[in-house]
């Protein structure tokens, strides 16, 4: 593949300061050379320019940083948009999950019936009306449908991005009751961790699989918030929530979506370096990466 490595380091999209130094712990723990190594090729196209100055004249709005979150997420829905129709393969690296309503946007400049792999503890599903934070990093899938402030719904283009039908959400164990409604409302296929510790994640994701691939997608892309792990192996996440999914579920995840062929983008989001151990949540990032980009043991 040639792969275009964006970083976003974007932390106005939740409470935590720290995550916009997420790019730079992913990048010290190696991920150039680790895609390199595998035998892609990689260009590194830096880093969004985040405007380090939050703005005080705000308008009425319970969205928190909203103008700085629009204009960083405009231009990464740019840069984005550009990298796909050059035939590169995006690898976006946050920075909080606010991001995802920026490089989905940029990716609808060539997929017209994107699938995408929401991996999180959360559903992101809340709009200015339903969230209990105001925090934009729990609403970018809601804005994605189409869902939510027009700031953040008409970024790059107007209106919803991608069809509900076509979101996958794997590992959901925190969802707030405006999510819930309209997860059901809109039909979006969710396998919690209960479908994980029921059936295991080697059926959950040949399901999932299965289920994008009925959908006539011309494009799947991979979102991934580190926080869809277990704290014990990602502690450096601003919203850990207990009883995440495994290490080794997650390798095997990566490992099936390498195999299915189907994946055509993907983010890596909520590294958080100060809350981290050693960087040990961008370590398992990189780890991560390697077997979704297809590294083999033999
Ligand atoms: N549901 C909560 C909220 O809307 C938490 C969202 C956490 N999102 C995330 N990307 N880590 O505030
Ligand atoms: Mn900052
Ligand atoms: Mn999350
Ligand atoms: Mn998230």
């Amino acid at each position: 593949l040639d792969i275009a490595l964006i970083g976003v380091p974007l932390d106005y999209g939740q409470s935590r300061r720290g995550v916009d130094m997420g790019p730079s712990a992913i990048r010290y723990a190696g991920a150039i050379k680790r895609l390199e190594a595998i035998g892609h090729s990689l260009t590194d196209e830096g880093d969004i320019q985040v405007s380090a100055i939050e703005r005080r004249d705000r308008e009425e709005t319970n969205l928190k940083n909203l103008e700085e979150v629009v204009q960083a997420t405009s231009k990464l829905a740019n840069k984005v948009a550009e990298v796909v129709e050059k035939g590169h393969f995006p690898l976006v690296l946050g920075g909080d999950h606010s991001i995802a309503i920026g490089t989905i946007a940029g990716l609808t400049a060539k997929y017209n019936n994107l699938g995408v792999i929401w991996y999180d503890a959360h559903a992101d599903m809340n709009t200015a009306d339903t969230s209990p934070s105001g925090n934009i990093h729990g609403m970018p899938l809601a804005v994605t449908m189409g869902l939510g402030h027009e700031k953040l719904v008409n970024i790059f283009k107007d209106g919803q991005k991608v069809k509900p039908e076509n979101i996958v959400i794997i590992g959901a164990r925190s969802v707030d009751p405006g999510e819930r409604e309209l997860i059901k409302e809109k039909g979006v296929k969710v396998y919690s961790m209960h479908e994980i510790d029921r059936d295991g994640m080697t059926a959950v994701m040949k399901d999932a699989i299965t289920y994008l691939q009925s959908k006539n997608l011309d494009g799947v892309h991979l979102s991934l918030d580190l926080d869809g792990l277990d704290p014990l192996y990602t502690p450096g996440v601003g919203t850990p929530v207990q009883g995440g999914i495994s290490y080794r579920e997650s390798h095997l995840a990566m490992e099936m979506l390498e195999d299915s062929n189907m994946i055509t983008s993907a983010e890596f989001v909520e590294v958080n370096p100060i809350l981290d151990e050693k960087n040990k949540t961008a370590d398992v990032a990189v780890g991560l990466m390697g077997s979704l980009f297809g590294e083999k043991l033999l």
